[in-house]
């Protein structure tokens, strides 16, 4: 799907993390979601559950409105790299999309040169990379510099037609998880949201190209407040962790976008 499509959209992905802990439990719950999600007109739902699930529930996709994706994908394509899976395998397995840079694994490591490596070989599939970027504290004021380093760095030597395929979710690492240090205000995304666009508008040379790439929120959204960040923190969609894992609240959160 074209980006400017998206951007009619919203974009309300799913990451399952390492969630739940059998195939049948992940068989259910993207059943009694995607009965929902595959009705709606103006939202195009998208489930990362672990990458184990990923075979069996591509089976279960219905319509294009719910679409699967991975946590993570691989930076080669094949050979002896024990442990790992390759966005060709993911492409294969049916998902769309993949996360790439998610906070917990910059955590375990993974620099923004992998983020970057990630991207390159994700877009040489039919797959979109959701690039997840965020501070880890708000407490100095460089936060705006980190994030802005963050995209040129996953946007390193990325054609202007490559750029245009992304997806960036902003992800302030305080608020994100039950460890949230707070909730990230409306407000405070909305800037951050503004500052990113301008980012794409420079590495694009265009805010035109710039507005049609989505931009979702992801850090402690719920059923309660999942509504108004969609209508007042500048966003195309959320990225929503804990909140996934209850269909019926997820189920709640879609329905409420599908309104706006
Ligand atoms: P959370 O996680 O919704 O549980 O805060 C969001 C994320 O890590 O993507």
């Amino acid at each position: 799907m074209e980006n400017k499509d998206h951007y009619a959209k919203k974009l309300i992905v799913a990451n399952w993390k390492m969630n739940p802990s059998s195939g049948s439990d992940a068989r259910t719950m993207f059943s009694a979601i995607n009965k929902v999600a595959s009705t709606l007109q103006n939202v195009e739902t998208v489930i990362c559950p672990p990458l184990i699930y990923l075979e069996s529930l591509g089976e279960m996709v219905t319509t294009r409105s719910c679409v699967l994706g991975a946590q993570d994908a691989f930076w080669e394509h094949v050979g002896a790299y024990t442990g790992q899976v390759s966005a060709d395998m993911i492409f294969n397995a049916k998902a769309r999309y993949v996360i790439v840079g998610h906070s917990e694994r910059r955590a375990m490591g993974e620099t923004d040169e992998v983020v970057n490596k990630k991207i390159k070989n994700i877009l040489q599939f039919p797959l979109i990379p959701i690039v997840c970027v965020g501070e880890l504290s708000r407490d100095s004021d460089d936060y705006a510099m980190v994030i802005k380093q963050q995209i040129h760095h996953a946007c390193h030597q990325l054609s202007v037609d490559h750029i245009k395929r992304l997806v960036i979710a902003y992800e302030p690492v305080w608020a994100i998880g039950s460890g949230a240090v707070r909730p990230c205000t409306e407000q405070e995304c909305f800037d951050v949201v503004l500052m990113i666009r301008q980012v794409l508008a420079d590495l694009l040379s265009s805010s035109d190209l710039a507005k049609n790439i989505p931009i979702l929120y992801g850090g402690s959204i719920s059923a309660e407040n999942a509504q108004s960040f969609l209508t007042s923190a500048g966003i195309d969609g959320l990225l929503v962790g804990r909140a996934s894992l209850d269909p019926e609240q997820f189920i709640t959160i879609i329905r409420s976008a599908e309104k706006i």
